[in-house]
């Protein structure tokens, strides 16, 4: 395994982070547990869930992959192997604490002691914030139109809660997810300022099918020591090439949900996905792997969030590691990206 400084901490994370999103929906608690023993075994030390989890999101899943990973550390008693990662819901439906947004102090405090009692520990190694509460864009959308006139948490106050947390010893560092260059760069720019607790992370998604990362936040997670923690690095399955040729496996996340995942099903999709299919075969490389790797070597990645539902596919995904990317497939990669540009935004 590869290993990574989170942010400018002292934390070392393997550059494959164990995701768990689907254990309590797609997934079992037997299943997540041995995926959790194996991970850890191959020095997967960094794992990411959320309070939303499982996905897709429902009243009645809120907060069970929480749970399975509480009770596996119940378990096994190893709470202290694990640097954690887990992310408090932006706005949300009314199942969830009333609805509406989430990063006001009351609401913030009762996530935080709620994921801890799931988790059965005692503090959070990363905490994050799922998603922006203003309006934005986000979750792939296009079509910037300013609207600022819902309301939303200063992030100065949002950094003096999370504050709180880091005194009272239930977080250790915070990060973002899904935010924008400017919600970046304001969060950095507060925390310098007022000497509030530093953003340590930025949780986007990148794959071969969406780069759109390298223009803009790509820069920023270099030059301040703000890594990317990749999700989605196969789009949800379709850089695996499973989906080729019109193929749909049983089971699998766009047979069972597909009306919910639909941020990869875009016209040039399977174009794109048959042209890295290519590329993998002539230099001999698994699809899978080549696309896990290619997120892993870039300069702003800190760490690639893996999603699993078979040991076969997590022994595939971790081992992606060990993998070569020649120069020359690089550049393939990046020949099809200049035809295919970001065709999953
Ligand atoms: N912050 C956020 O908003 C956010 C959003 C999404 C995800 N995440 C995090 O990132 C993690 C990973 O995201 P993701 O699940 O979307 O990642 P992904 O790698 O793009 O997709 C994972 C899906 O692809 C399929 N797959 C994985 N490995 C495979 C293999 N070797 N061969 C064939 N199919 C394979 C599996 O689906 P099937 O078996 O079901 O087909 C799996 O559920 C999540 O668990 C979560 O922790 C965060």
């Amino acid at each position: 395994m590869n290993y990574k400084r989170l942010g400018n901490t002292d934390l070392k994370v393997s550059t494959i982070c164990l995701g768990t999103m689907t254990w309590g929906e797609q997934n079992t608690q037997n299943e997540g547990f041995e995926q959790m023993d194996y991970a850890l075994d191959q020095g997967v030390n960094f794992w990411d869930t959320a309070e939303l989890y499982a996905v897709p999101p429902r009243e009645e899943t809120y907060g069970h992959t929480e749970i399975i990973i509480g009770n596996w550390f119940k378990k096994t008693n190893k709470r202290d192997k694990v640097i954690l990662a887990t992310k408090v819901a932006g706005p949300m439906r009314a199942y969830l604490r009333g609805g509406g947004n989430n990063y006001g102090i009351e609401k913030m405090t009762q996530a935080v002691n709620d994921s801890l009692k799931r988790l059965q520990t005692d503090y959070i190694d990363l905490y994050q914030l799922h998603w922006p509460e203003r309006n934005t864009n986000f979750f792939g959308k296009l079509g910037y139109e300013h609207d600022d006139s819902s309301e939303w948490n200063q992030f100065e106050d949002v950094l003096g809660s999370l504050q709180k947390f880091v005194d009272a010893g239930k977080i250790r560092e915070v990060g973002l997810s899904n935010e924008t260059p400017w919600g970046v760069s304001k969060y950095l720019e507060l925390s310098k300022e007022k000497g509030l607790p530093r953003m340590m992370s930025i949780q986007n998604p990148y794959n071969l099918l969406n780069r759109t990362y390298e223009v803009g936040l790509a820069e920023v997670s270099v030059r301040d020591k703000i890594g990317l923690l990749a999700y989605s690095p196969l789009a949800s399955g379709y850089l695996s090439g499973k989906y080729r040729n019109n193929q749909m496996p049983k089971n699998s996340r766009i047979e069972r949900d597909g009306s919910f995942w639909t941020r990869y099903e875009k016209p040039n999709t399977n174009k794109a996905v048959d042209a890295y299919f290519e590329i993998a075969k002539k230099h001999n490389l698994d699809l899978t792997q080549m696309s896990l790797k290619f997120c892993e070597i870039q300069s702003f990645m800190t760490s690639v969030i893996i999603g699993a539902t078979t040991m076969e596919q997590l022994k595939t995904n971790v081992e992606s590691v060990n993998i070569d990317l020649t120069d020359e497939a690089i550049k393939e990669i990046n020949e099809v990206q200049t035809i295919y540009s970001n065709p999953c935004p």
